[in-house]
Order: structure tokens, then sequence, then C-alpha cells
């Protein structure tokens, strides 16, 4: 069956041939010198905002409005999504936000996900409530407004100025709308977003929330459409090897909205990683009806190729015109290089074995959940480098596009997946959506149709929809392989035999070196490897704490140790490389253990980024580094006269190992392995030396028994940081004896202040059990004052608000009908029928300390159908909506003493009324316990970010018993990203 397999790198070529064939068909090419003011000009002239739409939002969690969403009449739906609704009370943030992280550890939630009480069975913590308004100046009239949300988890239901907008399923892929017909220009618009994260998608931690960038795009009616750039390069060998000039082809898809046909002309100037102008392109399309693709074809002579150990860019400025004026440009980055799989060679970048260092990662990070600013997703590659990793698998889904930014800039490649497999229309829409989001980018070289596809992965049905979703992938871009990862051995059935690239989650052995000869046409690549577990300076494993040694020696039944795995695949080029089961750990999944821990311990890195042992096994062996560690620490009271292990990790010939001075003997290193001696403890200095193959020593390294914890330090990992009110530090906190030493098994609380330009935006230690908060946000403090004694009376009631004797503070209401609340399964005393009228009122007696807080509101839980509202005969506001629980700012119209409160009520249809439940709420400033964290064995992290002064920020981290520390952080001033106001 092998046979019927193409021969990959020759059908990449070929389609990419058909695809180069069909563009210079349709092109006049133009190649001449661009001048580089003519494009500022056109840069400038172009109508095209891509707008951040992250700050100044407000959040309220709770399912408080199950009845907003209304499809009976356009723009009818209620509570938050109307344009009346009062949200004083709400608390105020930027995205991206994850409301799961601000949840406490609750035992009885799911393990999987990290023991936060959200998701099945916690309906209550599982919806959140987002508002936000924004201003369209008039002038932007006649352009198309669009509005994107790059990942809320999980379905949004979204509406804008009470319209419905969009409901949308799904937690890892990004959605747009264009909203141009329904906001005002001129004038104030509102976006208001239900959250519903009651469901899961996934088996870990996903939090819960806009956890990605929100968007307002602006274009001229003729624009390139969303996602409508896609450039990539060829080389005009059989074997797409980069040798002599690099082709550049690509398309342009323009989008028309409006009803006349145009003619566009597309200009694309290819500009060199030098800056300097490389290609130059122009064509045209006509654009009869709403889309059309213009076509691209150019040449980079010498061409500078991106990849990991270099990644250089080159940008694509694309210029669209229309009857000479300039109505659209759009940058694009990407990357000339090239990839593929060989049956022998394994993996090609370049056209060169390139031996795949990859890590499988979550979008997880301790502090901030699933919702990582742009600063972090730079920090955690970064890490990644450290240890020679050169390729993340972003399991299992679409990643974070900023990702992808971070990993074209700094060297990464990427394995994009898919949440899901599956060929119905809606899978495959959402996998096409992945792909022309992301095929621009140097890092992504392979696609994932999915993970670990249990039921049918070894159907003729999975294989079908597999290769459904592989033909998409051919056709939307020839330049990438495809892959699955298969949990399977020696099984060719179903998706392994129709995947151009077998994936292989685990099963490190036999079974894989059985396969390879059975099929040797086909590549093969480690999707998922390792899933070692261990935790940051444990060396026992501990059942009762959740903690697990970071010997390697622990793995799961289907899993390895990271020296049996990396030791097997270094031996078999065909194999790859493959991918670690995890870079980080990531919360959720915790194993072997489950309560207290409510981490993984699978990462290299733990949940904040601090390396485990395991991280200088991967150096040794993925770096040209010269490594030489020693584990475990040397604080052991106690075990004096005991055996404790010592291991080395290095990539030294041999290593000699000492103990206080004394030698306890050298040993040679076998590649891809280990050293390990048995030693007596005793207090004192741990050494070693590493030599090389002429006994030179090339690296010497030492672990001493340190003091007692003495004092507080704090290193960030970047002093200086944009004052945009996105980027962030990332502040290591240890703690140290009197000599400055990090006591590896020191637990001490730390509290933090802050003063500045700055704020602290989430906190952690790596500590796999720990339940202290991430967070310690800010809730206002609201104070409930009850109003009760409504009396009323059938009366009728003005139009339009207008004031009627009854509402008059002094007006004799004694004689009144008293009135009774509605209940469920009750109406209480809804009394009136369709079409009448009535009047209620109340008092409320308030304190001068009362109306000092920072808002007061009235907050009604029901008024049936139409009601005008009067505070001491002054007019507060109008509902129109029954299902709604309207509040009313009423600080202005209050007094110390008596107050009066007095509804008019008309009821349209059904019976009506005003329920008396209504309270007069005291908004207080937002108040929150100071922040905190203790140490995990000697670390913790703090996770500082600009507000948008310039300036120092002052971080002082305070533990008792020890000197505390101060760090400054300097913030430059930066225009940040262009934002909506
Ligand atoms: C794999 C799975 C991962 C994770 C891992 C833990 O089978 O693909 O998502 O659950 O096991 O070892």
């Amino acid at each position: 069956m092998h046979a019927a397999l193409p021969q990959i790198i020759l059908m990449q070529f070929t389609s990419a041939l058909r695809l180069a064939a069909l563009a210079s068909a349709m092109l006049s090419l133009n190649l001449r010198a661009a001048d580089p003011a003519t494009t500022d000009a056109a840069a400038a002239a172009s109508p095209r905002e891509h707008l951040s739409l992250d700050a100044g939002w407000k959040f309220h969690l709770g399912d408080d409005w199950p009845d907003a969403l209304r499809l009976d009449k356009a723009g009818s739906s209620g509570g938050p999504a109307s344009e009346k609704f009062n949200d004083t009370a709400w608390r105020s943030l930027d995205l991206p936000h994850d409301w799961a992280i601000e949840l406490p550890f609750d035992p009885a939630s799911d393990t999987s996900h990290g023991f936060k009480p959200v998701g099945p069975g916690f309906y209550k913590n599982s919806i959140g409530w987002y508002r936000r308004t924004f201003e369209l100046p008039k002038e932007d009239s006649g352009k198309r407004i669009w509005l994107t949300f790059d990942g809320v988890f999980r379905d949004a239901t979204v509406w804008v100025n009470g319209w419905l907008v969009t409901r949308h399923e799904g937690g890892y892929y990004g959605f747009r709308e264009d909203i141009t017909d329904i906001v005002r220009f001129g004038g104030k618009n509102l976006v208001t977003v239900k959250v519903d994260a009651s469901k899961f998608e996934g088996w870990f931690y996903e939090g819960a929330g806009i956890y990605r960038h929100v968007w307002l795009d602006k274009t001229a009616p003729v624009a390139i459409a969303p996602d409508g750039v896609w450039v990539y390069s060829h080389f005009s060998n059989i074997y797409n090897v980069p040798e002599g000039d690099a082709r550049i082809l690509g398309e342009v898809t323009l989008l028309n909205s409006s009803l006349k046909p145009a003619q566009a002309n597309v200009t694309c100037q290819v500009i060199a990683p030098d800056g300097k102008l490389a290609s130059y392109n122009l064509t045209s399309a006509w654009i009869y009806s709403k889309t059309a693709v213009a076509y691209l074809d150019g040449n980079v002579h010498s061409p500078i190729l991106w990849s990991p150990e270099s990644p250089k860019l080159y940008k694509l400025i694309t210029t669209v015109s229309v009857d000479g004026k300039v109505v659209d440009q759009k940058e694009t980055a990407f990357g000339i290089r090239t990839v593929g799989f060989d049956k022998a060679k394994g993996f090609l970048l370049n056209g060169k074995h390139y031996e795949l260092y990859g890590t499988c990662n979550h979008q997880d990070m301790a502090g901030v959940g699933a919702a990582l600013p742009d600063a972090l997703q730079a920090f955690r590659v970064g890490k990644l480098k450290e240890f020679g990793c050169n390729a993340i698998r972003t399991s299992h889904n679409p990643p974070t596009p900023e990702l992808l930014d971070a990993c074209d800039r700094l060297g990464m490649l990427i394995m994009d997946e898919s949440r899901l497999l599956g060929s119905d229309a809606q899978n495959l829409a959402k996998w096409e959506s992945q792909i022309r989001r992301d095929r621009n980018h140097a890092c992504v070289g392979i696609w994932s149709v999915a993970n670990e596809e249990f039921s049918v992965q070894a159907t003729p049905q999975g294989g079908n929809v597999a290769r459904t979703m592989q033909a998409l992938v051919k056709s939307l871009d020839p330049t990438r392989p495809v892959t699955y990862a298969a949990p399977q051995g020696d099984t060719f059935d179903g998706i392994n035999g129709v995947i151009e690239v077998r994936g292989w989650n685990y099963h490190v052995g036999q079974d894989m070196d059985n396969y390879h000869a059975k099929h040797p046409d086909q590549p093969n690549v480690g999707t998922e490897q390792a899933s070692t577990v261990s935790t940051r300076g444990i060396y026992a494993n501990d059942k009762q704490r959740g903690y697990v040694s970071a010997y390697d020696d622990n793995a799961p039944s289907w899993a390895t140790t990271t020296e049996r795995w990396w030791s097997y695949f270094a031996d078999r080029p065909w194999l790859s490389g493959g991918f670690v089961w995890t870079g980080f750990d990531y919360r959720g999944e915790p194993t072997p253990y489950g309560w207290p821990c409510i981490n993984s311990h699978f990462g290299v890195l733990d949940v904040c980024g601090f390396p485990k042992d395991n991280f200088y096994y991967y150096q040794s062996w993925w770096t040209t580094n010269t490594v030489l560690h020693l584990l475990p620490h040397w604080n052991w009271p106690g075990k004096e006269g005991q055996t404790v292990r010592v291991d080395a990790l290095s990539n030294c010939k041999s290593v000699e190992l000492f103990l206080n001075g004394a030698s306890l003997g050298k040993q040679a290193m076998k590649p891809n392995s280990k050293l390990s001696w048995s030693v007596t403890y005793a207090p004192g200095t741990l050494s070693a030396k590493g030599f090389d193959d002429a006994g030179n020593v090339i690296a010497e390294t030492k672990v001493e028994t340190t003091g007692e914890p003495a004092a507080v330090q704090l290193t960030p990992n970047r002093p200086t940081i944009n004052a945009d009110g996105e980027d962030v530090s990332v502040i290591t906190v240890a703690v140290a004896d009197d000599k400055g030493r990090i006591v590896p098994v020191a637990g001490n609380k730390i509290n933090f202040t802050i003063e500045g330009a700055g704020k602290i935006l989430g906190v952690g230690n790596g500590d796999p059990s720990c339940h202290e908060p991430d967070t310690f946000i800010g809730q206002p403090a609201l104070n409930i004052v009850p109003v009760t004694g409504w009396r009323w009376q059938l009366a009728p009631v003005p139009a339009k608000g207008a004031l009627a004797p009854e509402y008059a503070n002094g007006f004799d209401d004694a004689a009144w009908n008293t009135i009774r609340p509605k209940t469920d399964g009750d109406t209480g005393d809804m009394v009136l029928k369709e079409g009448e009228t009535a009047i209620y009122r109340a008092h409320v007696n308030l304190t001068a300390d009362q109306l000092a807080s920072p808002g007061v509101q009235v907050r009604f839980t029901c008024i049936d159908d139409h009601g005008w509202v009067f505070v001491n005969n002054r007019r507060v506001g109008e509902s129109r909506d029954w299902s709604a629980s309207p509040v009313f700012d009423i600080k202005k119209a209050l007094h110390v003493g008596d107050n009066v409160i007095a509804v008019g009520v008309r009821n349209e249809s059904g019976s009506g009324g005003l329920n008396p439940e209504v309270n007069v709420e005291l908004v207080g400033k937002p108040v929150a316990a100071p922040w905190s964290r203790s140490v995990f064995n000697g670390l913790a992290q703090v996770l500082v970010q600009s507000t948008k002064g310039a300036g120092e920020i002052k971080l002082t981290a305070t533990a008792d018993g020890l000197t505390p520390a101060t760090v400054t952080i300097t913030t430059q001033p930066s225009a940040g990203r262009p934002s909506v106001p």
C-alpha cells in the first residue's frame, strides 16, 4: 500500500509549479526601482487603519441576564447588549483577559483543567460579559469597519449598538465581522460580548474570556480582503533547494464592498532584511463583484534565507490603487526558505537535513493563564531557545498570532495544529481560516491535521477525513508538508496510510523500526515524545504533596524518560527529531498524582519558565554550548553519611566529580546520555570538571550547601520596557542566604508593592501544588441598601418621561396599594393588564457617608414593559426591556436623608408592572488584597506590565525576617500600537 504514497518533495514542487504557471499567465510584470518616498506617501494615503481595541473594557462575571439574547426582532436584545444598560459597577480591565485564572482552586472541579471551578458543573462561573464603547469620527463614513476577535474562550455572542453581530462557537479560531452597516459615524458605539465558557474543548487548562487581541479595522470599500495576502518563495530546481534566485509567488485577494465594479492596480514590493528593495511587481485586476485575485510573481537575487539560527525576514508591501488613488496598503512579513521531508534524511530545511529539537506547548503561563501579552510570547520562545529547542508544536489548537510573530522574528519553527479532525463544512472552514491566517509566516514549517483521534484514527472514515483536510492544505499552501499526531505503533490503517508524514506520539522502540521497514517511502516525525515528569528542585517522589523527582526517572506508562526517547531518535535521522511533551508545565493534567497537584509536570521548564534539571540534558545534546550541570542541590541536613545520587548533565567528553575538593572519580560521557555517582553526603561543595577529548578542562561547575534564607533578590529579564500599557518585564524573585546564594529549599512568603508607571499582572512560582492566587484583583466593593415599602396606583403616565404630579416628593401615597415581589412560579403583583399604566413610589434614607461613595446607582429586578425612573422628581432614566435588570446612575439626584424613587410604568402586552425588589447600590473603590507569593524551592516570578506613562516602576519585595529588595524598571516613551481611544 505504501507504494501509493506520493513522493513528497516532488509533489510539493509540482503543485507550486502549477500555481506559478497560473500566476505568470495573469500578471503584467514591471520591474523598476521603487521610490521609498512613494511607498511612504502611499502608506500615508492608505485609508487602512488597524487599531487595537484591547484597552478600556468593563467586565462582569455571572449569568445575570440569561434572556438578554432576543431573536424575534432585529436590535431588540436586552441587558448589557442594550445601549441603555449601566455598567458603572462592573470591573474595568484591559484585554487579553482570562477570568479562569482569577478563580480559586476547587478540588470538586475538573482535574484535567487544573481544578478551576469553571466549565461543566460550574455554570455560575462560566458566563462573562464584556462591554466597551468607541467613537467613530464623521470622516470615517464611507469606510468599511471591521471587528476582529483573535480568540475567545469559548462561545461568544457579540452585539454592536444592540444589534446581534455574531454567535461564534469555538475557543481557538478567530472571527471577524464587517459592522459598517450598524455603526454610528460621528458618535459613540457599543460592543457587548457575552462569553460562555461552560463547555470544554480540550483536556488541559483552557482559560475563559477574551484571551487574545481584539481589533477594529477601517478600510476603503475596495481593499485587500482579510488575510488576503499570500506570499511564498520557490527555487527553480526539481528539489526546491535554495540555489540561485528565489522566485516570489503569491496572491492578493481584493474585496469590493461597493456596488460598482472597479479596476485595481496592485503593486507588490519585496523589501530585503537590510531594508533595500529586492523585487517590484505591478499587476491589476478587475473586481466585477465581491472578490477578485491578483497574482504576483517576482525574483529575488541572492536571497537571504530564513532559519531558526538566522531568522531574516523579508517584507512584502502590497499597495492597491483605484483610479490613480491609493485605497489600501499592507505589509506582510515572510521568509525565504524551503521545508520538506525526506524518507531517509528526515526533515529538510533549505534543502538540508535539519533535526527537529521540538517541544509541544499549550498557551498557558503562570500569572496570566491563557491571556498572554505579546511580550510573554517572546519571553517563552526565548526560554525554549535557551536549551536548543528550534520548533514548537502548537498542541492542540491554532496558536495566538503573536506567538507566530515572535517565532518568525526570533527563529523558531512551528507545527501548526488544528483543534479537531473533521471534514464537515464548519471544520473545513475553520481549518481553511487557520491556513489562510498563518501561511505567510516563515516559522510555520508543518501543518498537523489533528492529535490522537483515538476512536477514528484507524478507520477508513478517519483516513478519508484526514485526506480531505490534507488536500485542503495542498490547495491553499503547496509549500508545506502535513502530518497527524498518531498515538499508534506499527499501524497503517486509517490516517497513517494517507498522511504525508507519519507522526509518532510515543511508541519509542521496535514499532518504529518495523513500521519504517514496511513503509520506507513515508517520512516520519516524532510529533509528541517524552512526557517525562519532574518537579523543579524535588529529588524524591512525594504523592502527598503531588511532587515527582527531577532525576530523569519518571514517565507514565505510555511515555519514556528524556534520555530514552532522545537517544533513540538521535540514532535515526529518518525520524526527523521530535517534539517533547512539553516545553513548559501547564495547568491541568497533573500526572501521576492528582489533588493537591493542579499542574502538569511534563515541562522542561516549569509554568514560570524556570528550568528543571532535564533542561540541561537537552541543552547538552541540542546546542553547541559547552554544558556541565549537577543535580541535586546540596542542602540535605539530616542525610549526613547517607548515599545521595548525583547526576552530571553535560556534553563534555568526560566529567570528574569532587566533594569538598576530593575526587569521586572521572567518567566518560556517551553521546546523548548522562553520568551518575553515588555520593556519601557531607555538607559543603560538590563540584565537577568537564574535559574535552584531549583532557583539557572546558567546563567547571559547583553546587554548595547554603545557609538559611537571609534576603530577597529581584532580577528583571528586561530592565527597560516600553511605556505602551502592554509591555511586560518578567521579574525573578529569589531567596538567598547571607552570601547571596539562592537557597534551593526556601519557601518564604514574599509580599510585593509597586509604585510608578506599572502594575503587577500576575505572580507564580512553578510549584505544581501551590494554591495561592496568581492574581489579586481589585473588585469594587458593593454596599446594598434595599428600597422597600413600594406603593402603586393605576395612573396616566405622561409620554416621553415628562413629569407627573405623582412623582413629586411631597405627594401623599398613603392610600395606594402595597406590592408583593414577583417570585419564581408566582406572578406576584405584576398586575397591569395590556395597555395599562401605573405609578410606583418608594422612599430610601441615605447618610452623607453613603452618598460619598464613588458611585451610587439603583438596580431594578424587572420593569415590565416600559418604565421611566425618577429620583426626587428628577428623571434618571428609562427602560424598554422587561428582561433587563436595569441600573441607573442616581448619585447626582440624591440628597442626605429621605429620597423618593418613582417609576411610571406602561404595560405593552401580557401582564406587567414593577418587581419591588429594588436596591440602591453604593459602589466603592476597587480594593484588592496586597500581592504576595511564596517562593518554591527558592524562586518565584512577578510579571510587571507598564502603564502608559513613561518613567520608573519600583517593585519592592518584603518577607518576614529577610532583607527586602527593590528593583527599578525604566519605561521608555513608546507610541504603542495604534489603538481605538
Ligand atoms: C498525550 C496527549 C497530550 C497529553 C499527553 C500527556 O497523549 O496528546 O495532550 O495529554 O498525552 O502525556
